[in-house]
């Protein structure tokens, strides 16, 4: 019988609350998100984000490249791959998917901004039922976004349906840390001090508690590993980052 609750950082709610719950959340924290990401991390993952964006690799510059973006919130991911299309003279179209209005809003204000809008969809859908056909993508990136799904296991298995053959999985998530004192700092760090910092930033303490439990009920890179491969994707493997505090995950379809 399936499981009807689920966690909520470390809550136990109901399965059909949680995507909800998520998108207050994000929609909370959607216009100082990105401001909260450098006070957070000290400007680190802006590092763990550009790694992730050196695994798209256009290697046949006469293509006309798609890339799905998931949980592209406020289009972080997005602007390094146009940079980077725009840099090697590729075409490249992107589709920046959130099941949160708001995080893309903001996206869309800085893609303008930045003057990197032409290339640039962005859609509101729920990641666990991609409103795209089959086979439409070559590359399908996802970061810091899939721990906040109420069924991985269902993400994963559209992300491999949206996708192309010959194509590549890309995914940047926090992840298990592998050394015992750097874990007893890193706890402190961000149980104590994340929480506070949104709570002076933003005066929401809570999105931020929920940003760090959910981050420790997020499956090992191993565990996860498993689950891209049991959505079909193949070759799959991790690379860890800053000791795993983040990993990034790659798999393909062939
Ligand atoms: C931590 S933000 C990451 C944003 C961006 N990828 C980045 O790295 O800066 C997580 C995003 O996941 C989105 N999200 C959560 N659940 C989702 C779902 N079921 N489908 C699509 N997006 C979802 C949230 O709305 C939020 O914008």
């Amino acid at each position: 019988m399936e499981n009807k609750e689920t966690d909520f950082g470390f809550k136990k709610v109901n399965r059909e609350e949680k995507s909800n719950l998520v998108k207050e959340v994000f929609s909370s924290v959607a216009k100082k998100y990105d401001l909260m990401n450098d006070l957070m991390s000290a400007g680190v993952h802006r590092v763990w984000k550009n790694e992730m964006v050196k695994e798209i690799d256009f290697n046949d510059k006469s293509k006309n490249f798609r890339v799905i973006d998931l949980a592209g919130g406020t289009g972080d991911i997005a602007f390094r791959i146009t940079k980077k299309a725009n840099s090697q003279t590729v075409k490249c179209a992107i589709d920046v998917v959130d099941i949160n209005q708001e995080m893309l809003d903001v996206g869309k204000e800085r893609a303008v901004d930045l003057n990197l809008f032409q290339n640039l969809t962005f859609t509101c859908c729920d990641g666990e039922n991609l409103c795209f056909e089959n086979e439409t993508f070559d590359f399908f990136t996802i970061a810091f976004g899939i721990r906040n799904f109420t069924n991985i296991d269902v993400a994963l298995r559209e992300a491999y349906r949206v996708l192309k053959p010959n194509s590549k999985f890309i995914c940047l998530e926090f992840s298990k840390v592998n050394d015992y004192f750097l874990q007893k700092i890193y706890d402190a760090y961000s149980f104590k001090v994340i929480p506070k910092i949104g709570e002076v930033v933003l005066k929401d303490k809570d999105s931020y508690q929920y940003l760090v439990e959910s981050i420790r009920k997020f499956p090992s890179q191993d565990q996860f590993k498993k689950m891209i491969e049991d959505a079909g994707f193949v070759d799959v493997s991790y690379k860890n980052l800053t000791f795993g505090t983040a990993a990034i995950h790659i798999g393909y379809k062939k």
